[in-house]
Parts: structure tokens; C-alpha cells; sequence
């Protein structure tokens, strides 16, 4: 015969007191969510201070910065002597700016351009030859078939860097000026350096040219 009062596991807990249930909820809880609540101010008052920073950076490099120009900065100025006269940029240092930011992609930092599509200007006839060709290749480009160190191009074309119709680059003539003037003293090569003027001469006599060929090219001085 069986128990008439069998006691249910699951009625036990109804003899608990609610002090009892109360403090057993407490300990289960552990943290409450207001302790999180006094580390709130922090941040905000990291926010102004950083906000503040971030306005006085932008100010002073607005002031300072030089418009980011590597060119900017006067390193031969006299101490104290704020806004004194600025050394003369050395085209050499320019024209490898210019060149950094355009010819390299095509001619190579070597000036070995790419075999069968860029021509080297390293050793090349037409950069260490005629002064004006030179600069008419520059100013209009170039375009058919040319001959560099006994081997033919042709498969790509050269494009028109002066301030001239059609032109993607409109450089000026004092920086098509610059950039000749690096690229025929450097990469082993050493012939003059061509002015400014000289540019301008060509510029102003051939204004309307479209791009030349080494035929045309060939045929003038
Ligand atoms: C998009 C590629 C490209 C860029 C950029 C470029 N060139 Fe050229 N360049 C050529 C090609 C291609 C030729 C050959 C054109 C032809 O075959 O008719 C050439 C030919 C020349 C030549 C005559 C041939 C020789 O090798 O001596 C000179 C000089 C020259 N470029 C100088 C420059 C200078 C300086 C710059 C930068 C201002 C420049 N190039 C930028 C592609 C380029």
C-alpha cells in the first residue's frame, strides 16, 4: 500500500517566506543596473574637451599647414624672420615633382620606360638633341611611329601636356620648363637646362598645333 499523502517535490518551495524569496532574488540579481549610472559624465565631458582640440587642430593647421605644399616650407630663411623673402625654387627639385606626378607612370622612375610601348629618356636623342623638339613633344605630344636608341614605337601615343587646345594637363610653360630640365639631368644624362622663355617662344610661335609626328618633328630644327 502506497502513501495517501505523498508529498509533490514541486509544493515544497510554497513554504518559503517572502523575506526569504525576496533575499533570494537580491543575491541573484547582484549587480543593479544604477551602477552603471555615475559613469556617465565622463565620456560627455571627454566629448568637449576633444570637440575643443579638434577645433584649435583644424585652426592652427588652417594657419600653419602651407596649403600641405612640400614647396612651402623655407628652409634657407633666416630665424625670426617671419614672411622674409623665399629661396628660389631650384627647378631641378620642381621638375622631379612634375615628373614624379605624371611622366613616372609611363617613362619610369628609371627614365627606362617600358620596352616596346613607353620610350626611354635615358639616353634618348630627342631629350639630350634639339632644345625645341624637345619641348614641342611636351607641349603637343606626340603620336605614330618614333624611333629611340635604334628601336621603334609607336604602339601608344604621347600625350599634350601644355596649355594648349586639347591638352588633359594644361601645364604652364615654367613647368613643362622645369620637368625638361630634370629629365636632361637625370638617368645618366647631362645636357642644359631649358628656360622657361624658350617654352613660351615655341608655345607662342606654334599655338594651334595638333600633335606632332617624328616626320614633322624631323623636318624643323
Ligand atoms: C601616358 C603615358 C605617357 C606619359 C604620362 C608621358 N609620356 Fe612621354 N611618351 C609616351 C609615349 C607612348 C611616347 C612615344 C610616342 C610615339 O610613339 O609616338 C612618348 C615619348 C616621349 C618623348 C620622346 C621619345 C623619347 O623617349 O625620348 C619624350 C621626350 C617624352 N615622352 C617625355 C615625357 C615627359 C617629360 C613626360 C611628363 C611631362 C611624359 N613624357 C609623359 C608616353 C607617355
Amino acid at each position: 500500500m502506497s502513501d495517501p499523502h505523498p508529498i509533490d517535490p514541486r509544493l515544497e518551495q510554497a513554504g518559503a517566506s517572502d523575506e526569504s524569496l525576496l533575499a533570494a532574488h537580491e543575491q541573484m540579481l547582484g549587480r543593479k543596473p544604477e551602477d552603471d549610472a555615475h559613469y556617465r559624465k565622463l565620456p560627455l565631458v571627454l566629448l568637449f574637451v576633444f570637440s575643443g582640440l579638434i577645433f584649435y587642430a583644424g585652426t592652427y593647421l588652417n594657419h600653419f599647414s602651407g596649403r600641405y605644399d612640400g614647396a612651402t616650407f623655407n628652409e634657407n630663411g633666416a630665424p625670426g624672420q617671419a614672411g622674409g623673402a623665399t629661396a628660389p625654387v631650384d627647378p631641378l627639385v620642381q621638375g622631379k615633382k612634375n615628373y614624379d606626378q605624371v611622366c613616372i607612370t609611363c617613362h619610369q622612375a628609371t627614365g627606362l620606360g617600358i620596352p616596346g610601348v613607353y620610350p626611354p629618356l635615358a639616353g634618348s636623342e630627342w631629350v639630350l638633341g634639339s632644345e625645341e623638339r624637345l619641348v614641342r613633344i611636351v607641349l603637343h605630344g606626340l603620336k605614330g611611329p618614333v624611333k629611340v636608341k635604334g628601336v621603334e614605337y609607336g604602339a601608344a601615343a604621347m600625350p599634350v601636356f601644355g596649355k594648349v587646345a586639347g591638352s588633359g594637363y594644361n601645364w604652364s610653360d615654367e613647368k613643362i620648363a622645369s620637368v625638361l630640365t630634370y629629365v636632361r639631368q637625370s638617368f645618366g644624362n647631362s645636357a642644359s637646362a631649358i628656360t622657361p622663355a624658350q617654352v613660351s617662344a615655341i608655345h607662342a610661335k606654334e599655338a594651334d598645333r595638333k600633335e606632332w609626328t617624328q616626320d614633322e618633328l624631323l623636318r624643323l630644327p
